[in-house]
């Protein structure tokens, strides 16, 4: 039988920060000692934006202002290995049961070896903490997201994201980024906002 999407989120909720997110490499276990992850500082910022930046000129990631990453540190997670920033991931508020999961960047000498889908997990966490019943991400990268529960929904069924960060992006009408949406918080999902559907991209 097939594990429904929101259970493995909830798993990955209930888990995350007791083990590394892919159990079944021992050398991510071995390397998950070495990692902490936790809530942003404000002086992680420039870093952050370092990172973000990175992906942002090949188009991977959309591009951060520092002092916006100043303003909002406190919504960005990171994991950091022997004092080094290697990670950051952002969860942006939409309303009080809804929040993105944005800016999910890991440096690039340090990515296949579970740091992202450690830093997803602590994200799920804290989206959950924070009261969040459903979280979404907008992304190139759907795999990653798919991994932990997330399934594919319509851009359209996040109409603030497009309102908010799409319009006037030059690649507005050709975008090929896919939205994907995961219940954190069952209980709180009751009512549906967001309808999981085929996404024709
Ligand atoms: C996407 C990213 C965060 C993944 O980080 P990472 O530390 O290399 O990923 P992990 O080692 O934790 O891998 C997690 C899983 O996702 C898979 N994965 C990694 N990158 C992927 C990608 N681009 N597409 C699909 N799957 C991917 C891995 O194979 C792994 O699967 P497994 O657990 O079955 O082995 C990293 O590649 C990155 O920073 N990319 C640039 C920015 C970006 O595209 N961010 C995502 C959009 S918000």
């Amino acid at each position: 039988m097939q594990t429904a999407p929101g259970a493995v989120a909830a798993r990955a909720v209930r888990d995350a920060g007791l083990r590394p997110a892919t159990a079944t490499s021992r050398r991510r276990a071995s390397d998950a000692a070495a990692w902490k992850a936790r809530r942003a500082r404000p002086a992680d910022a420039p870093t952050i934006h370092a990172l973000i930046a990175e992906f942002a000129a090949t188009g991977a990631l959309l591009p951060r202002e520092l002092a916006e990453i100043r303003e909002h540190v406190d919504r960005f997670l990171v994991l950091v290995e022997k004092g080094k920033l290697l990670g950051c991931v952002a969860l942006e508020p939409y309303g009080a049961s809804l929040a993105e999961i944005r800016s999910l960047a890991v440096a690039g000498s340090a990515q296949g070896r579970g740091l992202g889908a450690r830093l997803l997990d602590f994200s799920l966490a804290e989206a959950r903490r924070r009261g969040f019943a459903r979280v979404f991400a907008v992304t190139h990268a759907p795999g990653v997201f798919e991994k932990h529960g997330f399934a594919r929904t319509s851009r359209h069924a996040v109409p603030e994201k497009i309102e908010r960060d799409c319009h006037g992006c030059p690649k507005e009408r050709h975008c090929e980024k896919l939205a994907l949406v995961a219940v954190v918080a069952p209980e709180r999902a009751a009512l549906p906002i967001m309808q999981p559907v085929e996404c024709a991209g």
